[in-house]
C-alpha cells in the first residue's frame, strides 16, 4: 500500500497517543493550578485494547517507528502494562513514553519487562522550593527515585526541563549539574504558547539564546551537528557532557516533523499547534481513514509553530 505524504515528501513516523488528559501535577504551562486529585479520581478511561485497537488500525496504514505515550500522566493510565504488551505485539518498533515521573518507582520494572525502551522525565527542577513553585506539589524525591528506578532497569532515560523566567531560570545550571553527574541525557525546553498560556507566554520566556548564555558562563560549549526531525538541538561542554535545548520558538523544527498525534478520544491532529481535531471510532473504512490521514498531513506547518489554545494536558506536547 501506498505511504501517505505531504507535498514536502515527509511521512508519519512517530505516533504521540495521550491517554488522558488528567495528571497529578499542576505545573505552570498545563493549568491554572487547583486541585486535579477529583477529577483524577473521576476521569473515565478507555481500555488498553480500544487504544490498542486504534492504534494498529493506524499502523497498518503508516507503519511508524515509534509510539510516544504522553498524556496528562500516562502512568495514572490503569492499563498502561497490558497496553504496552499490546503494542509490542503489533510489531511496533520503538514504545517509548513522555512522563512526570512521579509514579515511576512502582513502575519502571513493569514498563521495561512490557517492552518500553525510552522514557522522558520532565523535571524542572532539582531544589524542593522551586519544584513546588512550577508544580504545586512536592513530589520532587518521589520524581528523582522514579529516575533512579528507571535507570537501574535499563530504561533509556532523557530529561525534558522547561526554563521559566521569574520561575525557575535559577535551576538551569542545577538541573544541568544533576544530568551531568549522573550522565543522563538532559533538553531544556523554551515555554511554547499552548492552552491558558496562549497568547501570554511571553512573560515567561526564556530562550535558547538566554540558556546559551547562563551556561557559557560556566562551561565551555560547542554546537554538534543537527539530526534530522529531532526536537533538540545538542551542544557539548569542554568536559565532554552533551544537553540539548528544544527551541520551539526561536528555533522551530517543523520542517522536519514527522509526527502525528491522536488524543484520549481518538482525536486525530496533525500538527500540535493545528486546533482542528480529526475524528476517529476505529470503525471507518480505509477509504475514509486515508482520507482523513491525508487531512491530518495536510495539517503539518513547514516553518513555524504557532502554538494553540489547547492545553498540553490534552495533546500531551
Ligand atoms: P525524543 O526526541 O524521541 O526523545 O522525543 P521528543 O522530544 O519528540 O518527545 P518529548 O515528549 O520529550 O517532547 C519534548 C518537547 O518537544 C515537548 O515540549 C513537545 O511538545 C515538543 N515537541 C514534540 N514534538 C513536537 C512537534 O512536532 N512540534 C513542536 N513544535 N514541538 C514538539
Ligand atoms: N511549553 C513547553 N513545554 C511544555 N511542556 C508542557 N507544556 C509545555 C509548554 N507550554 C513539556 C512537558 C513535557 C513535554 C511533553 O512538554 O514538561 O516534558
Amino acid at each position: 500500500m501506498m505511504l501517505l505524504e505531504d507535498t514536502f515528501q515527509r511521512k508519519f513516523k512517530t505516533l504521540r497517543v495521550s491517554l488522558l488528559d488528567v495528571c497529578n501535577l499542576a505545573c505552570v504551562y498545563c493549568t491554572m493550578g487547583g486541585d486535579e486529585q477529583e477529577k483524577i479520581n473521576r476521569s473515565p478511561q478507555q481500555s488498553a485494547s480500544h487504544f490498542a485497537k486504534l492504534i494498529g488500525k493506524l499502523h497498518g496504514h503508516l507503519n511508524f517507528e515509534t509510539i510516544r505515550l504522553t498524556g496528562g500522566e500516562p502512568l495514572l493510565f490503569r492499563e498502561i502494562i497490558p497496553l504496552i504488551k499490546s503494542l509490542k505485539n503489533l510489531g511496533i518498533p520503538q514504545i517509548k513514553m513522555t512522563s512526570n515521573g512521579t509514579l515511576l518507582k512502582q513502575k519502571a520494572a513493569d514498563l521495561k519487562h512490557a517492552g518500553l525502551q525510552c522514557i522522558n522525565v520532565s523535571l524542572d527542577a532539582v531544589e524542593d522550593a522551586a519544584f513546588f513553585k512550577v508544580s504545586k506539589r512536592k513530589n520532587l524525591k518521589q520524581t528523582l527515585d522514579g529516575i533512579d528506578s528507571a535507570l537501574d532497569c535499563g530504561l533509556d532515560v532523557k530529561i525534558n526541563s522547561v526554563i521559566m523566567r521569574g520561575m525557575n531560570d535559577d535551576q538551569l545550571l542545577p538541573l544541568l549539574d544533576f544530568a551531568f553527574e549522573r550522565n543522563i541525557a538532559i533538553r531544556f525546553l523554551e515555554i511554547m504558547a499552548m492552552g491558558h498560556l496562549y497568547n501570554q507566554s511571553e512573560k515567561y520566556f526564556f530562550s535558547q539564546t538566554d540558556m546559551l548564555e547562563k551556561i557559557s558562563m560556566y562551561y565551555q560549549i560547542t554546537p554538534m551537528p543537527r539530526k534530522s526531525s529531532s526536537t533538540a538541538n545538542y551542544w557539548k561542554t569542554s568536559h565532554g557532557n552533551t544537553f540539548g535545548i528544544i527551541a520551539n520558538n526561536s528555533h522551530p523544527f517543523c520542517g522536519d516533523c514527522n509526527r502525528l498525534r491522536m488524543d484520549s478520544f481518538g482525536n486525530l491532529f496533525g500538527c500540535l499547534s493545528s486546533n482542528h481535531p480529526i475524528s476517529f471510532s476505529g470503525d471507518e473504512n480505509d477509504e475514509t481513514l486515508r482520507q482523513n490521514l491525508q487531512l491530518a498531513m495536510n495539517q503539518k506547518q513547514t516553518f513555524r509553530f504557532t502554538g494553540s489554545d489547547m492545553s498540553m494536558l490534552h495533546i500531551g506536547g
